[in-house]
């Protein structure tokens, strides 16, 4: 059965350029017609994945690509323009660590809403709290504002609060490295264990090794198209040697410059 399934999704987005949105500033281009259309660029053209029940995907590709775009339309955190996006199952989306927290509450109040806002019960996440406090070792920040917390300690009440629910759908944007060594070593091990299970996993990752031993499949994202799709060996060799080859192209394009 599957656990996701994208079918031609695009997603359009408006550039940075417009949030500066500025009327007086239009007005006066209105009236010196220079009026520019508002730039909108294709973040996620025409994407189509089925990832199947308990299948480990990777997903990978160059800065830009739309990697995390897809992970938040996965999650329902941005809608597609077209296309339809389907997934089954709670989610623990680990994207942009600690996003989701109220900086202003206590550490223990900001586990309990995090947890909710994933779909658990309060007293579910209330029953949880010192196991996840105790793995994120912030045992001691437990009543003090998450403000006080620097961006790495957040990051692990993240981690912890999201592998700590028992998902059906783990989702991890390039978080395999948080934290110090000693954190990344049992996070790592965590991971393993929910490897294991029936958990679906969706990961960004440019640790390319680990795409290609820890996943069973991969998806090659280029320009927010699916450029390659299969294995995660073939993916990931499919994706090295582009890269490689482009490298030299360049190499050899600076060379013919130079005669
Ligand atoms: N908040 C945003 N508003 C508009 N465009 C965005 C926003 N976030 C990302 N983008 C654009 O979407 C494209 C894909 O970004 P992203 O999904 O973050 O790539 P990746 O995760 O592969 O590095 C980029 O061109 C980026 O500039
Ligand atoms: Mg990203």
């Amino acid at each position: 059965m599957s656990s996701v399934t994208l079918e031609h999704v695009t997603l359009w987005r408006r550039t940075q350029e417009e949030y500066s949105f500025d009327l007086k500033r239009r007005i006066f281009a209105l009236m010196q017609r220079r009026y520019r259309k508002p730039h909108r660029r294709r973040v996620l053209d025409d994407v189509s994945v089925t990832v199947e029940r308990g299948e480990k995907l990777g997903i990978i590709g160059p800065n830009g690509s739309g990697k995390s775009t897809l992970l938040k339309v996965i999650c329902g955190i941005l809608a597609p323009t077209s296309g339809r996006v389907e997934a089954r199952g709670a989610i623990a989306p680990l994207i942009e660590l600690g996003a989701g927290f109220d900086p202003d509450l206590p550490v223990a109040d900001n586990v309990v809403l995090y947890g909710v806002l994933l779909g658990h019960s309060r007293e579910e996440m209330e029953a949880k709290t010192p196991s996840i406090l105790r793995f994120a070792e912030l045992e001691e920040y437990r009543s003090m504002p998450v403000r006080v917390l620097s961006s790495g300690m957040a990051a692990r009440l993240g981690f912890a609060i999201a592998t700590d629910t028992n998902p059906d759908i783990l989702i991890l944007d390039e978080v395999l490295a948080v934290g110090d060594e000693a954190f990344r070593n049992k996070s790592r091990s965590r991971i393993e264990s929910l490897w294991r299970d029936h958990v679906t996993v969706l990961v960004v990752s440019h640790d390319l090794q680990f795409i290609r031993d820890s996943c069973t499949s991969a998806i090659w994202l280029d320009g927010g198209r699916v450029r390659a799709a299969g294995s995660a060996a073939f993916v990931v060799n499919a994706y090295l040697g582009s890269v490689e080859t482009s490298a030299v192209e360049r190499l050899e394009r600076a060379k013919a410059t130079l005669r």
